[in-house]
Parts: structure tokens; C-alpha cells; sequence
């Protein structure tokens, strides 16, 4: 089906708590057998931030949507649709995306979560993207927000050095066909690899006694194991970009706009590729991992700091528990 509009990327925000963790808070506050210096050098993560009193999946989500709504020159009134990205979800029930429909103060109108991980941010561009094509919506906001701060178990320094919080939001706009700006979208789930990164919920079960089962209390993650993954799929991911922009003949990829993980994964997968260093958008330095949140923050950043401009070609590429990954080729 030849779809009847074209989607336009309109605006992007983000919104970051306040309070700054640097690596040396795990040492000296909360007494972990770690070192400032480890996760320099085995992560590329100075710092990250954490969420305040106040802060929620659906606060910080509703900052950046207003900031998205504020660069893209509309207002709630215009949203056809709301989609958060979020496996920190404030309630079970109503879902996040309600609770910033109600914040942003729109019409009633479609507003549901969806779950994938790092990799929900670009599971939503794609729903909003849908939903555009097929005419079901006209301008489309979507949010990636995780506050796994709150998941983490502060005695395991394999994984509670990783994360930070915050979240970062896109409207998509309809617009004719001809100036369709996705220009591929690729996404994949393989759930028999899930207990490699695994967030427990209230409802979450315990083992039945007797089983090999570990209890779920906090996020769990295999580093190493996901690390291999990590690097194995954004190879993938990358390669058949390069492909997909040769199929268009578009000029080539001008940004390349990763899941901020961990700046080894992010190195190997370019040592692999040859993908040059000097377009890569990197700022976990300063965010650590933010889970669905990581790849439209890091957009909004790049946009707003003038590292990729209107008309560039971003390939967005993002991966995490599923195991998920995922990219999405779009011209600015
Ligand atoms: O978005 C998806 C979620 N993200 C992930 O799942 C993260 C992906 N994985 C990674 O980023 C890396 O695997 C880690 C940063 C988690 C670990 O780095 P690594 O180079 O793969 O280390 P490793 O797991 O091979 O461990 C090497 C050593 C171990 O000690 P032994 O067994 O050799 O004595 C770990 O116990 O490093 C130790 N280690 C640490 N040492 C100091 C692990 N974490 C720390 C730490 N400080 N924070």
C-alpha cells in the first residue's frame, strides 16, 4: 500500500533531572568496591543523572514533550496522539502516556505506553509513524523516558554504575509523500535471549522454592553477554543502513546517533564498520545509559548543539532488553 502522507521529524526536547551523580559518589558515598577510573575506561560514563523527590518517568516526559511541542511551533491542542516509551512507568495503571496527555493538558485523544526496552524509542517512532501514513493522525508525540535509578541494586557495581535518568521526546508531523524524511525503519525482538536484562515489577513472581530461578529485586543485567550482543547488532545495523541510503542514493549517512550504552560497544562497532569516528553522536559521558530515553535525548542534543542540522541524514540505532534492537534512517 502506497501510504497517502509522508511523515516530517517537527521538533525534539528532552528533559533531565537535576541532581548530577559523578562515578566518584560510588565510592565515596555509597562505599562500592569500584574506582572513578574503571568506569572512565571500561564505560566512557563520567557521570549520569539521577531522579530528585519529584521526578517521574511521566514528569520528565512531559518536560520534554512540551520542549518538543515548543521547537516543533505547535501546541498540545495539535497532537493526535501521544506514545511513551518507558519500562519505568510510574503505575501499572494508568499507563505513563496518560499521565502526560493529562499534564500536557490535549484533547482526548490515543495515549498508551509500549514496552522495548533501550529499544523503545524507535518501537514508538514507528507507531507514530503508522499512524501518519495512514492518515490516523496528523501530528504524532513521542516520548522515551526511564527513571532505572529507581531499579537499582546499589551493591552490584556490575550494573548500578551503567544507568541514568531522563527522558526525551520527537513530533512527527504528516507531510506529502514526496517529502517522506523516514527513510527506513528496522525493528526486531528475540525473546528467547530475556533473562539477559530483566526489570522486575511489583507484580513480578518469586520463584517457586526449589528452583534455580534468582529472585528479581532490581534490574538485572549479563554485561558481558550483552555487550557482545550489543556490538554484533549495531554492526548489523549499521551495515544495512549503508545499504538502504546506496538503495536510495542518498548522499550517505551524515550523523550516526547510538544507543548511549558504553563507549567500548560503541568503538568496537565502529572499528568493525570503518562507519567514521568524527559522525558519531556521543554524550553518555555526561548521561550514562537512559534506556528508551538515551537515543531522542541524545537527537535533541545533537540538533540543539548544532552536530547534525535540517537536512542532515541520522541513522538511529538502539538495542537492550528482549533482547531488542533497532534503527531508523531519517533526514532531518
Ligand atoms: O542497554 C543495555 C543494558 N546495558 C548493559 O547490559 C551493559 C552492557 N555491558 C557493559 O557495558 C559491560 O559489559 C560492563 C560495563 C557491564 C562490564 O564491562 P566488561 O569489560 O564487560 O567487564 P566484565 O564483565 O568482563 O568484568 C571484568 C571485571 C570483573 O572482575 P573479575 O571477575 O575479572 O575479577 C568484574 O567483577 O571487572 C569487574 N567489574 C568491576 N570492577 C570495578 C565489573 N564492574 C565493575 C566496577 N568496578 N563497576
Amino acid at each position: 500500500m502506497t501510504p497517502q502522507f509522508g511523515v516530517a521529524l517537527r521538533g525534539t526536547g528532552s528533559a533531565l533531572p537535576t541532581r548530577v551523580v559523578p562515578n566518584q559518589e560510588f565510592t565515596d558515598v555509597l562505599g562500592l568496591d569500584t574506582s572513578d577510573e574503571w568506569i572512565r575506561t571500561r564505560t566512557g560514563i563520567r557521570e549520569r543523572r539521577f531522579a530528585g523527590p519529584g521526578d517521574t518517568s511521566a514528569t520528565l516526559g512531559t518536560a520534554a514533550a512540551r520542549a518538543a511541542l515548543a521547537s516543533a511551533g505547535l501546541t498540545a491542542a495539535d497532537l493526535d496522539l501521544i506514545v511513551c516509551a518507558t519500562v519505568t512507568p510510574d503505575l501499572m495503571c494508568p499507563a505513563t502516556a496518560a499521565l502526560i496527555q493529562a499534564g500536557l493538558g490535549t484533547r482526548p485523544i490515543p495515549a498508551f505506553d509500549l514496552s522495548a526496552a533501550c529499544s523503545g524509542f524507535l518501537y514508538a517512532l514507528s507507531v507514530g509513524a503508522q499512524f501518519i501514513y495512514t492518515g490516523a493522525a496528523r501530528h504524532a508525540l513521542l516520548v522515551g523516558a526511564d527513571v532505572l535509578s529507581r531499579t537499582l541494586d546499589f551493591t552490584d557495581r556490575n550494573s548500578c554504575i551503567l544507568f541514568g535518568d531522563g527522558a526525551g521526546a520527537v513530533v512527527l508531523s504528516a507531510a506529502p509523500p514526496a517529502d517522506n524524511s523516514i527513510r527506513a525503519l528496522r525493528l526486531y525482538c528475540d525473546g528467547s535471549r530475556q533473562e539477559l536484562i530483566q526489570v522486575p515489577s511489583k507484580v513480578t513472581p518469586t520463584p517457586p522454592p526449589g528452583t534455580s530461578l534468582p529472585r528479581l529485586d532490581h534490574i538485572r543485567i549479563s554485561g558481558r553477554e550483552v555487550f557482545r550482543f550489543a556490538v554484533t547488532r549495531m554492526v548489523e545495523l549499521i551495515e544495512r543502513a549503508e545499504h538502504d541510503v546506496c538503495e536510495l542514493g542518498l548522499p550517505g549517512v551524515d550523523v550516526l546517533i547510538p544507543h548511549q550504552v558504553n563507549q567500548r560497544i560503541i568503538d568496537a562497532a565502529l572499528e568493525s564498520t570503518g562507519f567514521p569516528r568524527d559522525k558519531v553522536m556521543v554524550n553518555l559521558d555526561r548521561y550514562g545509559n537512559t534506556s528508551a530515553a538515551s537515543v531522542p535525548i541524545a537527537l535533541d542534543e545533537a540538533l540543539r548543539t548544532g552536530r547534525c542540522k535540517r537536512g542532515d541524514t541520522v541513522l538511529l540505532v538502539a538495542f537492550g532488553g528482549g533482547l531488542t534492537w533497532s534503527s531508523a534512517l531519517v533526514t532531518l
